[in-house]
């Protein structure tokens, strides 16, 4: 199993980042939306970030040629049959990651690996999706993908190690860091992150401090670069209540449990930075 040609489909917030960390790496790279308007849309924002990179002068503007230039948008899923790994970012619903990966099984060879970049569905449950279980695997990236050094390859108790070890390889070969897992509702990273963010908000709800302080409180207490709210808002309120909800449903521990005031800010349409309101206003820059 060598990785020479790689499929992402979804080219949204973490496909477009993908897309673009392969292509950059020197991977020819096809990525797949549904529409035209969601494709041109995701193009955009690597354009854009890799205009930024040579902006702040940490890109040379030949890089970035030459990564666009190994980058090909689609709508069609059959462009992906010469992908040698197809990691898929569409949206967290276990109903279109099925229909998506019985198609990709048999427009794929038998070889190609099949990543989800899921933070919170079974890999297992996807494993089963199609014919040969071992090619299933999973592959986390972290919001922004191209800033974030961090994936977490999962293995299910399914997944052939040789699938396994190429991701690996080709996540080094991306330049980011692999820390290995099972195929545990939220991983390493959300396990322990999501109940802090939950913490957060409950603390904040229940008028322990303002929402400055308690993010100051975390960036400079403890030296992290967001603090918990701004976190939030950056992750995506609805996104963080939907894994909350997972986590809750899989482990059946309060720590685990949306605090009311998450859930009500969702309704209310307040997800954060994607809708231009959470716990901040991020028609201003910075946030505020
Ligand atoms: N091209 C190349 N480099 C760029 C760039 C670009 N377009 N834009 C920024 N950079 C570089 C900057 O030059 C800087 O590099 P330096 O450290 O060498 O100076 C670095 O990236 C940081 O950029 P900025 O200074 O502009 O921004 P900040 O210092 O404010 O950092 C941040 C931004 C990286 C987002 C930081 O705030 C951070 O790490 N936040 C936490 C993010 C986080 O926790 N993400 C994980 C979320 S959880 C998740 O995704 C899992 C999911 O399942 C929920």
């Amino acid at each position: 199993m060598t990785i020479q040609k790689v499929g992402v489909v979804g080219c949204g917030l973490m496909g477009s980042g993908i897309a673009q960390v392969s292509a950059q790496a020197g991977f020819a790279t096809v990525v797949r939306e549904v529409s035209k308007e969601l494709l041109e849309r995701g193009l955009g924002s690597i354009r854009k970030f890799l205009q930024g990179g040579v902006d702040k002068g940490k890109l040379a503007p030949a890089d970035m040629e030459k990564t666009l230039a190994n980058l090909r948008g689609t709508t069609e899923l059959a462009d992906l049959a010469a992908c040698d790994l197809v990691i898929e970012a569409v949206t967290e619903n276990i109903g279109l990651k099925r229909e998506l990966l019985t198609t990709l099984d048999s427009v794929c060879g038998p070889e190609a690996i099949f990543a989800s970049n899921t933070s919170s569905l079974s890999i297992t449950e996807m494993s089963t999706f199609v014919k040969s279980p071992g090619r299933v695997i999973g592959l986390h990236f972290f919001n922004p993908v191209p800033l974030m050094k961090l994936v977490e390859v999962v293995g299910t108790v399914r997944s052939d190690p040789r699938a396994l070890a190429a991701a690996k390889e080709w996540c080094t070969a991306i330049g980011k860091t692999v820390v290995s897992c099972g195929d545990s509702t939220g991983f390493v990273v959300n396990r322990l992150l999501v109940p802090y963010m939950l913490d957060a908000v409950r603390a904040y709800e229940q008028g322990l401090a303002s929402r400055d302080d308690i993010d100051n409180a975390m960036k400079l207490g403890c030296g992290y670069p967001m603090g918990p709210l701004l976190l939030t808002d950056y992750v995506g309120l609805d996104t963080t209540c939907s894994i909350a909800d997972i986590m809750f449903a899989e482990f059946k521990e309060p720590r685990f449990a949306a605090p009311p005031l998450l859930k009500r800010m969702v309704l209310a349409g307040l997800h954060g930075r994607k809708s231009g309101k959470g716990f901040y206003d991020w028609s201003t820059n910075p946030p505020s």
